[in-house]
Order: structure tokens, then C-alpha cells, then sequence
């Protein structure tokens, strides 16, 4: 038996997922659990995801910090602008029909948006996992807003059909954390 070092000697790829507002934002912690030892990874949350799950949570499963704040007085640089230059990959999920609309049009009002809006798809993969609704993810806004993310190079994990929290059947649950995890790993070009 023995305690396992927190510290990391080799230099892993960096991958900051952005957790959204959604009832499957506890689903986030299966993503890192078939991640683990692969990466390293950071959460940044929207402030409706913390409403679903606790920042605590993820600190204690990344062992680094969560961004919940643009404004914590913790950092001399812009957080979002240090970890945009520093992340190999963003990850967002679940992502919201609401961070797909902001991303479409560029809002950056929060951590995850404006995470968003500090990296460009053409420099670093950024790769959305939808979860929602059937009606919103019909929604002719919100197709739109994916088509528009898909031709500017936004990589997507569509959402699967199946039973959703909300009562109804049919597509929107959040693909298997396996296969965003195995998507991730396959967009840094690493071995599952
Ligand atoms: C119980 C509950 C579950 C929700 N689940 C989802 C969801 O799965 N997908 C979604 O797009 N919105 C969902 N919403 C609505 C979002 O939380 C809401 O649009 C919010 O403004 C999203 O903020 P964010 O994108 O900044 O996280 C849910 C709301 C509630 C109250």
C-alpha cells in the first residue's frame, strides 16, 4: 500500500474542459477518469454548471484549479488568456445549447465563453459533447449555431439518442464518456 505522488515528473498534454449548465455536468467526472494518467487537465465552469456539481469535486479529481471566476483576484494575467495559450485542447462538456449560441457569435461573458472566444479552432482542437433536449437540439437556432461551429472547424462528439433526464426519448443525452474521452485523445494524436 502506498500514497500515490500528486506531483507529475513527465509533461503531460494539457486539455481544459469547460462544463456547462446541464443536468449530465456530473458525467464530466467518467470523462476524467478514462482520461487519467493521459492528461492533464483543467475545468473551467460556466457559473450555471455549479449549480450542478461543486467546483471541489473537480479540484479534487484534477488536483489542479477551477475556474469559476474571471474576476478572482488570483492571477497577475487574464486566466482565460493564460490557459488559452497554454492548453493543447478544449473540451466542452456537456456544452449547452446556450455556449453553442455564444460561441457561434463570439460572446464571452464567462469563463467557459470567454475561454472560447480567447482560441482559435484553426491553432488548438476544440471539440463540443451536446447535451440537451431534443427540442433544443432541433432547434432551428441551435442547428444553425452547430453548423456554423462545424464549418469554422469545431470538432463535435454528437449527442446519442436514448432517455434524457428531462422525461423524454429521443437524441440529446451526452455521448458516453468513453467515446469523448477516446475523441479527445485521438484529436492529440495520442493512443487510447
Ligand atoms: C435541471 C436543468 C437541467 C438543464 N439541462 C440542460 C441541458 O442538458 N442542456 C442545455 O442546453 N440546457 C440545460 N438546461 C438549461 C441551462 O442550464 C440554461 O440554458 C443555462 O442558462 C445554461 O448556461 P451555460 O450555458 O452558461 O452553462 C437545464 C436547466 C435546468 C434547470
Amino acid at each position: 500500500m502506498a500514497r500515490k505522488s500528486a506531483k507529475r515528473s513527465i509533461k503531460l498534454p494539457h486539455v481544459v474542459i469547460g462544463v456547462c449548465g446541464s443536468i449530465a455536468a456530473f458525467k464530466v467526472c467518467n470523462v476524467l477518469t478514462h482520461l487519467r494518467g493521459k492528461v492533464n487537465v483543467t475545468i473551467a465552469m460556466t457559473p450555471s454548471a455549479t449549480q450542478f456539481i461543486g467546483p471541489q469535486t473537480f479540484l479534487a479529481l484534477t488536483g489542479n484549479q477551477v475556474v469559476t471566476d474571471l474576476w478572482a483576484p488570483t492571477h497577475v494575467k487574464p486566466r482565460h488568456i493564460d490557459l488559452a495559450d497554454e492548453l493543447d485542447l478544449l473540451l466542452i462538456a456537456p456544452a449547452t445549447a446556450n455556449i453553442l449560441a455564444k460561441a457561434a457569435l463570439g460572446i464571452a461573458d464567462e469563463p467557459v465563453s470567454t475561454l472560447l472566444v480567447s482560441s482559435l479552432p484553426t491553432e488548438k482542437p476544440i471539440l463540443f459533447a451536446p447535451a440537451m433536449n431534443t427540442r433544443m437540439w432541433l432547434n432551428p437556432a441551435t442547428v444553425a449555431n452547430v453548423t456554423t461551429l462545424r464549418k469554422r472547424g469545431y470538432h463535435f462528439v454528437d449527442p446519442t439518442e436514448g432517455d434524457l433526464a428531462c422525461g423524454w426519448q429521443g437524441q440529446g443525452r451526452l455521448a458516453e464518456p468513453e467515446v469523448i474521452a477516446h475523441k479527445v485523445l485521438a484529436l492529440l494524436k495520442l493512443d487510447d
